[in-house]
């Protein structure tokens, strides 16, 4: 099975936390990590799992 993280990060938090969550389902999957402005649209179609993580701006 495949995985995709993928991430928004400013600062780089999130992306720490986003090859984190990576390296862990590494164990059981086969994992593609990505920032979000450089994951095409159709990258959702051919994963089983996807993990998506942005940091908090503006209480949203
Ligand atoms: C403009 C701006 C607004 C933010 N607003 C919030 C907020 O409403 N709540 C919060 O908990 N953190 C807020 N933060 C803190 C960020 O969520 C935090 O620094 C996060 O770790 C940034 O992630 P990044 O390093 O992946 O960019 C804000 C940061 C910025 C720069």
């Amino acid at each position: 099975m495949k995985a995709l993280v993928v991430y928004e990060s400013m600062f780089g938090n999130t992306e720490q936390v986003a090859r984190a969550v990576a390296a862990g389902l590494r164990e059981v999957l086969e994992v593609t990590v990505r920032e979000v402005s450089d994951t095409p649209i159709g990258a959702v179609q051919d994963v089983d799992l996807v993990v998506a993580g942005g940091p908090t701006h503006a209480s949203r």
